[in-house]
């Protein structure tokens, strides 16, 4: 995550709850927490609060579908990108107290239903590969309210062309518009 990906998703995040959204905010793969401590920070002292629910499977990449198969993209197997639960809570520790916060460890395919908000404003998707993008969208879509936002990330990362897939389908099923900028995709749940 570059610190200019970063300002785009606190300015869309920002932009969201300016415009009032209803909802509680999402991050799927959210890994040492490096984009979830700007989450945080930007929901800190917010009316009306508002919950961070974190997921990941905390066990590092699921094996790749062949959506994901790339020559640029072989450093990325199974198990890469494994952080702890641990170093998470750690890094996000200061923000405890701030701002309600739900991590989850799991597999985004074995989420419960009474493990996500009803409601959700604002949702980052970071599992890099099609079905760890497909998966959280099928998942929050009917929660997603009107006007919400969802940002993937690696969108333009020739690394990993299951994320551009997944949100090819996505935009193509439901008919949405999607802004690219810098590697994120940026879309909306209709009104
Ligand atoms: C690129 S990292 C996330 C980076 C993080 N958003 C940040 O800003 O630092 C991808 C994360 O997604 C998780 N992940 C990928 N696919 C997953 C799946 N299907 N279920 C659960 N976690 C998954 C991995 O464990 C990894 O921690």
């Amino acid at each position: 995550m570059t610190e200019g990906e970063l300002k785009v998703i606190q300015r869309e995040l920002r932009a969201t709850l300016q415009r009032g959204v209803a909802g509680d905010i999402t991050e799927f793969g959210c890994y040492v927490g490096t984009t979830s401590v700007i989450l945080a920070e930007e929901l800190a002292g917010q009316q009306p609060v508002r919950t961070l629910y974190l997921y990941d499977s905390f066990s590092g990449l699921p094996e790749k579908t062949r959506e994901d198969i790339s020559p640029a993209g072989e450093q990325f197997v199974a198990g890469e990108l494994h952080a702890s639960r641990q170093e998470l809570e750690r890094n996000i520790r200061p923000w405890r107290g701030k701002v309600p916060l739900r991590i989850h460890k799991g597999w985004f395919n074995e989420i419960p239903a009474h493990k996500l908000p009803q409601q959700i404003a604002f949702a980052f998707l970071d599992g890099d590969y099609y079905l760890s993008i497909l998966d959280p969208l099928e998942l929050i879509w009917s929660r997603l309210q009107p006007g919400a936002c969802i940002i993937v990330d690696d969108y333009t990362n020739e690394a990993l062309p299951g994320a551009a897939q997944a949100v090819h389908e996505w935009a193509r099923r439901y008919a949405l518009q999607v802004r690219s900028e810098q590697s994120l995709a940026i879309f909306y749940k209709p009104e």
